[in-house]
């Protein structure tokens, strides 16, 4: 089959590798139907996560139909239309009978990304991120083994897009858990940080969850236009507006936000310093954002993070957390918890994440959609991989989005 690979930095391929095939009893085999490009992926793209190896396939966001399904599958048969959490969780152990689903036990045989780990199990493996998390083969290829089946996927009804529910996957859910985890309500407000497509998420759902005003900030002119018109955000530049925690303390009767959400991650510009020492690995990550955060957040607010961050972090003010009396939540996402819940407002009209999609294109042009969503070229948003389609072909001809023209 055909799927894409990791070669190094900024080097992916989709070339041919062997088929998936059934190994234990509660697997099954899905055939990929739509995949997209993570901003995750993007961190491993840029060869700023250690633990992948030559020819690994990538890809956590994914969605298909089930080709094969091992003897233990229960929930699942031949033919049903699933889209797969990103989490692989085994549904029984200690975690998962609590929901927290990305904190499995069971199902990440290697030893995570925890540094002062001492005798710590690790968390829950996952599609495509590296053999820190199991080392499981991704989905941004035409078939993938999807182990743990009856905790995992979730059926999708017939006649829906693709590109509807794909996002069940992964991004939705975790917009959704970070303005859960900010604890917002009718009249909240909150500002999020980045306006990529978590960002995105975490607007929608703010806006579902009642937010009243919610500031973005970021320094892509397109992608804070776009988050203005479609979820009603007060956007910052960062490039123009300096110190935009000043800003929204000066527009918040110099109180601040009730909560933030950093939807931006290690990578976080801002800081030359920072941006050198974390490429040059002597820090694993930019404090840049999680300082705007903290400095935005008002005496008792959260700082809600579902951006990835990793190992060390420079000059982070715990102190002035301290002083505020701040709370933090943050993690991987538990994405079976939310699934269900997120499918209905889709299937209600209240939630419509489609909408992001700024490019699809076939599997084998994958590496050029990478290219493009780490570059932000043309307006890059998010990008839906369709396995199987042809050059220059679209899955969903009338999309009420517009088709990479190649
Ligand atoms: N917790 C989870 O389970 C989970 C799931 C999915 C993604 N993520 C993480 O969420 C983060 C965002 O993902 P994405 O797909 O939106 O990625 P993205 O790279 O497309 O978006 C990040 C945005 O942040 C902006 N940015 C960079 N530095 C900034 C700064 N200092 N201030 C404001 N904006 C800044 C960038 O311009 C970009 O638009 C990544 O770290 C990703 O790994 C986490
Ligand atoms: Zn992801
Ligand atoms: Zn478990």
């Amino acid at each position: 089959m055909k799927a894409l690979t990791y070669h190094g930095h900024r080097d992916v391929r989709v070339e041919d590798v062997p088929d998936p095939r059934l190994i234990d009893p509660q697997d099954i085999i899905l055939r990929v139907t739509a995949t997209a490009i993570c901003g995750s992926d993007l961190h491993l793209y840029r060869g700023k996560v250690p633990g992948l190896k030559d020819g690994d396939i990538l890809g956590h966001e994914f969605m298909g139909i089930v080709e094969e399904v091992g003897p233990a599958v229960t929930r699942l048969k031949r033919g049903d239309r699933v889209v797969v959490p990103f989490t692989i969780s085994c549904g029984t152990c200690y975690f998962c009978e609590r929901s927290l689903f990305a904190a499995c036990e069971e199902t990440n045989p290697n030893r995570g990304a925890i540094i002062n780990k001492k005798t710590l199990r690790p968390g829950a493996g996952m599609f495509g991120y590296t053999h820190l998390y199991g080392g499981y083969a991704g989905g941004q290829a035409e078939y993938v083994r999807v182990p743990w089946a009856n905790t995992g996927p979730l059926a999708v009804p017939e006649g829906l897009p693709d590109e509807r529910v794909l996002f069940l996957s992964d991004i939705l859910p975790t917009g959704y858990q970070a303005a859960v985890n900010a604890g917002i309500r009718p009249g909240s407000t909150v500002a999020i940080f980045g306006a990529g497509p978590v960002g995105c998420m975490a607007a929608a759902c703010a806006r579902l969850l009642g937010a009243e005003r919610i500031f973005m900030i970021d320094h892509h002119p397109y992608r804070l236009n776009f988050a203005r018109e479609t979820y009603g955000v007060d956007p910052i530049n960062f490039d123009e507006v300096d110190d935009p925690a000043e800003y929204i303390i000066d527009q918040t009767q110099f109180r601040g936000v009730d909560a933030t959400i950093d939807a931006i991650g290690f990578e976080a510009k801002g800081s030359t310093v920072e941006t050198v020492m974390t490429n040059l690995k002597l820090e694993g990550s930019s404090g840049a954002a999680l300082r705007q955060a903290i400095a935005a957040t008002r005496r008792g607010g959260t700082v809600s993070v579902p951006g990835v961050y990793a190992g060390f972090i420079h000059a982070f003010l715990f102190g002035d957390a301290f002083d505020k009396g701040l709370a933090f939540k943050m993690g991987q996402t538990h994405v079976q918890q939310y699934m269900p819940k997120l499918l209905t407002h889709i299937l209600n009209g209240e939630l419509h994440p489609e909408e992001i999609i700024t490019h699809q294109m076939p599997l084998s042009e994958a590496a050029r959609g990478y290219a493009m969503f780490d570059g932000k070229e043309d307006n890059c948003r998010k990008v839906v991989l369709t396995p199987g389609a042809t050059m220059g072909t679209a899955a969903v001809p009338s999309a009420p989005y517009p088709i990479s023209p190649d």
